[in-house]
């Protein structure tokens, strides 16, 4: 590939997928576990910044930091770096058993940088499902209450635990039942589809005052209730921004009852909106937070972080073998320095500039119902009428599909929306193509959507 070539991103030169592209697809699609939810054809081979290159040499602009994870860019220099340098000198000893600077340096600065005056400790772990599994044990644990609330639409995981929180799409739990029994799920703050058929303004958030009216009336007893578990702008469920009265409510909430509030921030967190914690939009102190993904640019690891007051539980009680990897805390550590150093200054910026592009574009193709997000967490939700607000759901994907063959890779959120969700490194320029990718789509899908 020559130099001018690198820079000219996207760059499509093969049909898709390519010819190694379908030989590839064709030994994993043998191999490996059907439950994956690949949408388009896209077989990497290397990346870097928001720039991915498929093994028949196309290039990509990625709009999709492989799920809302490489916050620093793909293979940031720095990161590669500390990465090299920690895999010489220790891969794995167990933080569980034996103690090491990476570890106990990345739970003091994550203990530092949660919201709120309160002291806090850390749990370590490789994913975002072991990190919400983690919170679920510890609330149960340190409240002695075995009932637990989360929300429709949200996604928490699919391990056990986390999947009897998740209520996002059905095929997520179809057939995996009986669940962990004591979850109810109450509706969220999504006042562009209110779960409560009321209009923002004049609802004195009837979805938080429901859990008050009919769950704590009529199946759950608030004393019973270990803790709320909630995503501060929910991810997989459609980048829904709930008004700012939702978590302040849902927190007073808690507070009258004794119960603990966690946040999930494993898509939300790490500087994607422009704040470390995107709970910091709203003014709260969790009790517990969950973090993964946007964490270690790329590095499997997860962690919970309480309040020490509540991360009580005894010595053996919870831990994991992998959790805290050394060479995953370090490239943590460099992550955060480079959040602090201007990334998370550039998701507010460049997420701002590409909301107002988003939102223009919105008044030139009906199908656009929504622009929301905040940061570089967006998103824009496909409608088939702007009044019934109905999902546009075959529209999404075939918006998306066409945005993949042009060399722009997004990915789908909730029942119709296209998400957002580029490395923080993008600049306006990047921002800028991807919308005209998505404009010349957009105008293009009107004519061929009937005629498939
Ligand atoms: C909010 C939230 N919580 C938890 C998870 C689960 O994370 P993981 O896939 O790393 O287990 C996800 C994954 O998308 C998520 O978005």
């Amino acid at each position: 590939m020559t130099y001018q070539e690198l820079l000219q991103v996207p760059l499509i030169k093969t049909s898709l997928p390519g010819p190694k592209a379908s030989r590839l697809i064709a030994q994993d699609e043998e191999f490996t576990s059907p439950s994956y939810t690949r949408f388009y054809p896209l077989v990497v081979n290397r990346a870097w910044g928001a720039t991915i290159e498929d093994v028949d040499g196309n290039l990509f602009l990625d709009f999709t930091s492989g799920i809302a994870v490489c916050s620093t860019g793909h293979c940031h220099p720095r990161i590669v770096e500390v990465i090299k340098k920690q895999a010489e000198m220790l891969l794995h000893m167990s933080g569980t058993d034996f103690y090491y600077e990476p570890q106990a340096n990345l739970a003091k600065k994550l203990a530092t940088l949660a919201p709120g005056i309160s002291a806090k400790k850390v749990f370590f772990s490789n994913s975002g499902t072991e990190s919400v599994e983690a919170a679920f044990k510890l609330a149960r644990y340190h409240t002695g209450r075995k009932q637990i609330i989360s929300f429709f639409g949200g996604f928490h995981g699919r391990t056990m635990g986390s999947l009897s929180l998740t209520a996002s799409k059905n095929i997520q739990r179809r057939g995996f039942d009986p669940l962990i029994p004591g979850v109810s799920h109450a509706p969220f703050g999504n006042c562009y589809r209110c779960p409560v058929n009321k209009v923002y303004g004049t609802c004195q958030t009837a979805c938080v005052e429901s859990i008050e009216k009919q769950l704590f009336r009529h199946t759950v007893s608030p004393d019973e209730v270990a803790a709320f578990i909630v995503e501060p702008i929910q991810g997989e469920g459609g980048y829904v921004v709930p008004p700012i009265e939702f978590h302040r409510n849902l927190k007073t909430l808690a507070e009258k009852h004794g119960i603990l509030y966690i946040a999930d921030e494993v898509q939300s967190g790490m500087g994607r909106t422009g704040k470390m914690f995107a709970i910091e939009h709203f003014g709260i102190e969790p009790d517990i937070i969950c973090l993964a993904k946007g964490i270690a640019s790329g590095m499997p690891l997860g962690a919970m972080i309480a309040k020490s007051e509540i991360m009580d539980w005894p010595k053996g009680s919870h831990a994991s073998t992998f959790g805290g990897n050394p060479v995953a805390c370090v490239a943590a550590l460099e992550t955060i320095t480079l959040l602090e150093e201007g990334l998370m200054d550039n998701a507010r910026k460049v997420g701002q500039f590409m909301f107002d592009l988003l939102d223009a574009l919105k008044d030139k193709h009906s199908l656009i119902g929504d622009v929301r997000g905040k940061g570089l967490m967006l998103a824009i939700d496909l409608v088939k009428d702007r009044d019934g607000r109905e999902p546009a759901s075959r529209e999404r994907d075939a918006v998306v599909q066409a945005c993949f063959k042009k060399g722009l890779l997004l990915l789908g959120c909730g029942v119709s929306g296209i998400r957002f969700c580029p490395p923080l490194v993008i600049r306006e320029r990047d921002a800028k193509t991807a919308v005209r990718i998505l404009d010349e789509v957009l105008s293009e899908i009107t004519g061929w959507i009937d005629d498939k």
